[in-house]
């Protein structure tokens, strides 16, 4: 009979797997979609797209660290995903961020917290902080698309993805990480 401890790992476990897929895919989603953006003269949404793209990309390598904690193999499926026109991308991109925010990691936060898993609330929270801004400067940038803007540069926080338009503060809002180790992407 398994015990009640092992039943509650696999629940989080299960979340992990499931975060570390959709963040997989959601980075290669991103750079797809900053291809088409750049096609399409669209700098600044290009720009951001990458800049979310490397924070997928962190959050995914900070969950599959977790994954391999409890002792499992970081499991994902790359899934192409469909490209269309940049004003598309971004509502598709703004469609995902706000589930993420609004659904999957609360729900993936109070199992975490049920289960009294740190590294995995931890891991989840920075993820939820990211979305929560991805969803925004999306938001944003559909905005405005109409105003054709060349490359910007997006700062990218390497510990937990936090994505900011400007680094003004000295160190991450998130995770308290030093500014001057952010990523700078355009
Ligand atoms: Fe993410
Ligand atoms: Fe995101
Ligand atoms: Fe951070």
């Amino acid at each position: 009979m398994k015990s009640t401890a092992a039943v509650k790992t696999a629940s989080t476990l299960a979340n992990l797997q499931a975060a570390y897929h959709g963040e997989s895919n959601a980075h290669a989603k991103y750079l797809a979609f900053a291809a088409k953006a750049d096609q399409e003269g669209y700098g600044r949404a290009a720009s951001l797209f990458r800049a979310a793209a490397r924070a997928e990309e962190i959050h995914a390598g900070n969950h599959a660290a977790v994954i391999r904690k409890l002792g499992a193999t970081p499991e994902c499926k790359i899934e192409p995903a469909p490209v269309k026109s940049t004003a598309e991308n971004l509502k598709v991109a703004i469609e995902g961020e706000t589930y993420e925010r609004d659904v999957m990691y609360p729900a993936f936060i109070k199992v975490a917290q049920e289960e009294k898993n740190a590294a995995a609330l931890r891991t989840f929270r920075f993820a939820l902080e990211a979305e929560t801004e991805h969803a925004r400067l999306y938001t944003a940038a559909l905005k405005n698309l109409a105003q054709v803007k060349p490359a910007t540069k997006f700062y990218v926080c390497p510990v937990c993805g936090y994505t900011a338009e400007k680094a003004d503060f000295a160190r991450c809002p998130v995770c308290h990480h030093p500014k001057e180790k952010f990523e700078v992407i355009s």
